[in-house]
């Protein structure tokens, strides 16, 4: 077949390849001038949402600009070395006429056109795709809406995760608003690439074991974090709990834990005489022995209350409240003998103490510490923290804490600060911040834990408010 026309195959050869790729920069330069049309505004209907874009007036307030030129600057750079390539190309075919480009072969030259070419001008034209413009949103006096981050984020699932979803038929629903928005930590935008990773996975199929990733982009600030389309894993070996009068003080059955993540395989591994734990709060949280004497036994220090003194303050008065700090729900525990419910804050810092926690029949809460907690005002009995509120927090990032604990709180409800510890030189700043909101002082003790640091407990209740 390559025999019978010979001669005008050859030439046919030689200009096929050129013919193809001068396509292509056609193709390119009509791209990037119709996206210069497109930036300029020519699409948009009206000619004062031109003057607005360029004017960044108030309507474009809370579009990101930024963002969306970073995605232009992507497709311009993407299409220049694609012009580049093309170019050097011909160059090429040009200086050697003879002895390159007749010979080259035909699975070589789709090679060429498919790698270097179409996959190169695909994702120029993806990226061209992907990139949103505010929109005139209204009939009357029109603004420009676009979605917040829409332009940050280029894998699909995140895009769609982040536009609101309107309700269906135009309807308004019972929450008064005529679209839903999902929401996302703001540092999200900083950990991209890793939120990318995570938001990686094919709807409906398993997700991958990464919950630590999650914690991970949680507790750098991506919080909330997206949900996700894809399955949870569970352990293969998974029991369940043991009946509800015997798991409260039974550590639990560790083939109910997924332990691929964590530095010990099994609940044992995580006792306090291991070094190599892999966890560094709350040691010996695992060891029920010692666990059960908390809060019930007199200690020789005058900053351990004792639950009963705490309850007997108010009898009868306490029935829910928050443990926020590290542990495995013992505090919940001792407080649900006492017929009040407590619900404890749990991340899975180097344990499972999420799972510990919920196997003991107890509800752990996973939350970092940059959220608004989930609950209305003045809704709280109390609140007792332990653990992890010790003198390395910014001031200004725990005021906003204790503002947030004080607006849960109910008047009249406890605040049960348990063995707060920092430098000695800062006690008289933090003593402030807890003072500042005038409860009244039920207990206040402050003892020496080592030379430099000290424990400080306090039981405090938030008074009235009647304004
Ligand atoms: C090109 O092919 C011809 C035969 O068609 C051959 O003589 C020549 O050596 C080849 N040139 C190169 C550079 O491979
Ligand atoms: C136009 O704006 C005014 C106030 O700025 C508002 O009262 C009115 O409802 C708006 N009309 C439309 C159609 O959005
Ligand atoms: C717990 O209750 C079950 C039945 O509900 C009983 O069989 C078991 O003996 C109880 N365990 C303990 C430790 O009381
Ligand atoms: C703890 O101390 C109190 C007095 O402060 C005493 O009444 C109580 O019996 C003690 N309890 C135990 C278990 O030692
Ligand atoms: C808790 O509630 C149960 C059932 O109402 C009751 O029998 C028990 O005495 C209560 N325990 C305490 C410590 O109040």
């Amino acid at each position: 077949m390559v025999n019978l026309c010979f001669p005008k195959c050859r030439l046919l050869r030689v200009m096929g390849p050129l013919q193809i790729i001068l396509g292509g920069l056609v193709i390119i330069v009509s791209i990037s001038s119709l996206f210069r049309f497109y930036s300029a505004g020519f699409f948009l209907h009206n000619e004062d949402i031109c003057r607005h874009f360029y004017g960044f007036k108030e309507d474009y307030e809370g579009f990101d600009i930024k963002a969306l030129s970073a995605r232009v600057e992507e497709v311009l750079a993407q299409m220049e070395s694609l012009q580049n390539k093309l170019e050097s190309t011909v160059q090429q075919m040009e200086k050697n006429k003879e002895s390159m480009t007749a010979n080259i072969s035909k699975t070589e030259y789709k090679k060429f056109l498919e790698e270097e070419v179409i996959q190169p001008l695909y994702s120029a034209h993806i990226s061209l795709r992907q990139i949103r413009f505010p929109r005139a949103e209204g009939i009357g006096n029109a603004t420009i809406k676009e979605e917040p981050l829409i332009n940050s984020f280029v894998v699909e699932e995140i895009r769609k995760y982040i536009t609101p979803k309107e309700n269906r038929l135009g309807k308004i629903n019972f929450y008064g608003t005529g679209k839903v928005y999902n929401t996302i930590g703001h540092a999200c935008v900083l950990m991209k690439k890793e939120l990318e990773e995570y938001m990686d996975y094919d709807i409906g199929s398993y997700c991958k074991d990464d919950w630590n990733q999650a914690q991970k982009l949680m507790i750098n600030g991506c919080d909330p974090l997206p949900r996700r389309r894809c399955l949870t894993r569970a352990s293969k070996l998974y029991l369940g709990p043991y009946p509800i009068n015997e798991s409260l003080w039974r550590i639990p059955d560790g083939r109910n834990v997924r332990w691929s993540n964590y530095q010990c395989r099994n609940f044992e591994c995580l006792s306090s005489k291991n070094p190599k734990r892999g966890y560094s709060k709350c040691a010996g949280c695992f060891e029920m022995e010692k666990e059960k004497l908390k809060w019930v036994t007199n200690s020789s220090l005058p900053v351990d209350f004792l639950i009963r003194d705490v309850l007997g303050i108010k009898p009868g008065e306490i029935r829910i409240g928050l443990d926020f700090g590290v542990g495995t729900g013992t505090f919940a525990a001792r407080m649900r003998e006492q017929n009040v419910t407590i619900i404890s804050t749990a991340l899975n810092l180097g344990a499972p103490f999420s799972e510990t926690i919920a196997l003991r029949g107890l509800i752990p809460l996973y939350v970092t510490l940059n959220q608004r907690l989930p609950f209305f005002d003045n809704t709280m009995d109390l609140i007792h923290t332990s653990g992890f509120m010790d003198g390395w927090l910014d001031l200004q990032l725990m005021d906003f804490i204790l503002f947030d604990w004080d607006r849960i709180l109910r008047p009249g409800g406890l605040l049960w600060i348990d063995r707060f510890f920092c430098d000695r030189k800062a006690l008289d700043d933090y003593m402030y911040m807890f003072l500042q909101f005038r409860y009244k002082k039920h207990k206040w003790s402050i003892s020496p834990k080592s030379r430099d640091d000290v424990f400080l407990s306090a039981l405090l209740e938030k008074p009235p408010r009647s304004l």
